[in-house]
């Protein structure tokens, strides 16, 4: 369908930030999100659709057609490598880093070094740009822990105030990137459905930046 267009946005912290920068753009969910089971929104634009899912599967949905647009976390998109993806925009929320962390007070070992990560594939591109050894263990969340109970000598994970590292005992070590959440867009949507696309991130762009 060229005449219209699929969003997918992250549920979770993003997603209030999400809707304002939207509504600007002319695009409010018919439907109270907090009740609803619905995971595809019909919104005030007869021709937009938004799907409401995790940050880790926008890129994908947005890669393969499933959705024009998407919004979604740099670190998601850095761990999932971009592929079939423009990036538009930089929607200048859920500003944070991804840092490398360890016990506090503790030397990273010599030699070949343990890390605990969601995000393994941008961990592995990270120490081997460091030319640091690295052996990745994949965990889902609650990456602190693995310090602690002796399954890494790091973590990879992001840092806002660093209440969670210093809360289970660890500092912050290197930073990795500075981490914001992107508009991103299909590679062929954005040619096939530029007179819908265009619009919606020019006017998203002029309210990123009336909030700068
Ligand atoms: P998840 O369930 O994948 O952790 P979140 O809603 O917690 O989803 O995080 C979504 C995105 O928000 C992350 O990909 C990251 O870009 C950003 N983010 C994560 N944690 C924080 C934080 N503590 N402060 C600010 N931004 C964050
Ligand atoms: C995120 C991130 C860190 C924490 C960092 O976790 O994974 O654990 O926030 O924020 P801080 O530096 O301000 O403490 P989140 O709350 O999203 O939990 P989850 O992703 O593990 O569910
Ligand atoms: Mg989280």
């Amino acid at each position: 369908m060229t005449d219209s267009i699929t969003i997918a946005l992250s549920k979770g912290r993003i997603l209030k930030e999400t809707l304002p920068l939207l509504k600007e753009a002319g695009i409010e969910l018919l439907d109270d999100i907090e009740k609803s089971r619905k995971l595809v929104f019909p919104t005030t634009d007869p021709n937009v659709r938004v799907l409401i899912i995790r940050a880790t599967d926008v890129p994908t949905y947005v890669q393969y057609g499933g959705a024009d647009l998407g919004v979604t976390g740099k670190d998601v998109l850095m761990e999932h490598g971009g592929e079939g993806l423009y990036e538009p925009l930089d929607l200048n929320i859920a500003r944070c880093r991804l840092m490398t962390a360890g016990p506090k007070d503790r030397q990273p070992p010599q030699g070949r070094l343990r890390v605990a990560t969601k995000f393994v594939n941008l961990a592995r591109r990270y120490y081997s740009s460091q030319g640091r050894q690295a052996d990745i263990i994949k965990l889902y969340g609650a990456m602190e822990l693995a310090p602690i109970l002796g399954l890494a000598d790091e973590i990879v994970d992001i840092v806002d105030t660093g209440n969670t590292l210093k809360a289970n005992g660890l500092e912050p070590r290197e930073l990795i990137e500075h981490i914001s959440t992107r508009l991103v867009a299909n590679r062929a949507s954005m040619k096939m459905k530029h007179q819908l696309l265009h619009p919606i991130i020019e006017k998203m762009g002029v309210a990123v930046e009336r909030r700068r």
